[in-house]
């Protein structure tokens, strides 16, 4: 253990209530020397039993502590993040997303009470040091990671708690490590770090078993890329995905289970659940197959990509971003419409679209009409089919042509030199002999 800083002044810690953040608790008095020590528990939607934990155990620990509500900016971000079709390695981002919001809030919180550092119970091998700290080391705040910086293990942490009497009433957190908030669920750690092993259904929480049974189907509505509505009803983001996670969550939809490339090259098995973000992905990606064209979606792809790996980086607030942000939101004034998606056996299947943007015509790709538009016809095609794969046709051409040549060559020399004795392994002159066989 490192000998106290003697540090002055209070630091606001990012506080679950878990054996981690727990601990780092004493820990930063006793070892960094700071005088006081503040907990800030962010809403992003976990469910009220963790908001009761935190409280509980900052209680009997004598720590003061807030909670700040940041729901509202986080389904903001969701919905940026829909607008951008984001997946990470087929996961929504739910973990990665909440993190600038989490920091940002417990950074004003720390301002606020004049703290001088900020501190969260991170391990040096995940992804969310790296998320958190890239907000807080752009203030002037210190920035400490007591696991990290001590370098503790769970065992370790669960002696000391013992020892000194902390309030551990869950012990370590249960048999799996859960990440909740409004737009993911992740479940990862013990029997589920065997990548060859089959997950039980009892690690979901929000996805039923997929049935197949009764289908329904659910109307999307989107203004600009933003959802405004379901089913025809008006609601706000946090609404939306509270709604959809509920409803799709009962059909199995939204599970993934993956092999996750952490930002340090550590690979992790990941099992999410995300039924909201399923839905209304597949919904937005379907508008924008209506209404942009086929060089916008192709392109938007790259950006889309681009999009997820900073919003999985956590970094929502670089200048790259920002400039991602600027196409993505150039794009989406023609993605307003419709999507229904049925939802149904685990899937959410877009199965009908409608928009005043559509760029499509009906009568233009019909079989049923003979004129593409006014002034272009079927027969039109003719000229470009003869162009259509002309210099992959020449190309093929070519090489056959060089090809045979070379094969004639050898040929015409090839019994000679079989002849005279010099080739030994007979297969290299080309020439099929199989006497040496
Ligand atoms: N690996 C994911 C990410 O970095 C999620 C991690 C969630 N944490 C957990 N304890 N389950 O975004």
């Amino acid at each position: 253990m490192t000998e106290p800083d003697d540090i002055e002044g209070t630091v606001a810690l990012a506080f679950s209530g878990g054996l981690d953040t727990t601990v780092c608790v004493p820990l930063l008095k006793e070892e960094y020397g700071y005088d006081d020590v503040i907990g800030v528990t962010v809403d992003v939607g976990q469910p009220e039993a963790e908001f009761e934990e935190a409280e509980e155990t900052a209680e009997a620990l004598g720590l003061d502590h807030y909670v700040v509500d940041a729901k509202t900016e986080f389904a903001d971000l969701c919905m940026d993040a829909v607008k951008a079709n984001a997946t990470y390695q087929g996961y929504p981002l739910g973990t990665a997303l909440a993190r600038p919001v989490i920091a940002t809030a417990i950074l004003e919180v720390a301002e606020e009470q004049g703290c001088t550092a900020l501190a969260h119970g991170c391990t040096g091998k995940g992804n969310d040091q790296l998320r958190f700290e890239t907000v807080w080391r752009d203030s002037e705040l210190n920035v400490h990671a007591p696991v990290r910086e001590l370098g503790l293990t769970r065992e370790w942490e669960q002696e000391y708690a013992e020892e000194k009497d902390l309030p551990v009433e869950g012990g370590d957190g249960g048999r799996w490590s859960i990440d909740t908030n409004l737009w993911s669920r992740s479940v990862e750690g013990s029997e589920l770090e065997d990548p060859s092993h089959v997950p039980g259904d009892e690690i979901y929480d929000w996805t039923d078993s997929p049935s197949g049974e009764d289908a329904e189907l659910v109307d999307v509505e989107f203004e600009q890329g933003e959802v405004v509505a379901v089913d025809g009803e008006e609601l706000r983001p946090v609404e939306i995905i509270e709604q959809l996670n509920e409803q799709a969550g009962a059909h199995g939809i939204g599970r993934t289970d993956t092999m996750e490339d952490r930002m340090l090259g550590l690979k992790v098995r990941e099992n999410y659940e995300h039924p909201a973000a399923t839905v209304l992905l597949a919904a937005h990606e379907a508008l924008e197959g209506l209404v942009l064209t086929k060089e916008e979606r192709s392109f938007k792809t790259q950006i889309d990509q681009e999009w997820a790996e900073k919003g999985y980086q956590g970094l929502v607030k670089a200048p790259l971003f920002r400039a991602l942000e600027g196409f993505i939101e150039e794009t989406q004034t023609r993605v307003t419409g419709t999507v229904t998606v049925k939802l149904e056996g685990g899937q959410a299947r877009p199965v009908a679209r409608e928009s005043e943007y559509a760029c499509y015509a009906e009568g233009q790709a019909s079989f049923n009409t003979e004129a593409v538009t006014d002034d272009i016809e079927q027969a039109d095609a003719t000229g470009v089919a003869k162009y259509h794969g002309f210099q992959e046709r020449l190309a093929n051409k070519v090489s056959e042509a060089v090809d045979s040549a070379a094969a004639e060559a050898v040929t015409d020399g090839g019994p000679a030199s079989a002849a005279s004795g010099t080739s030994s392994d007979g297969a290299s002159d080309g020439s099929n002999d199989e006497s040496e066989e």
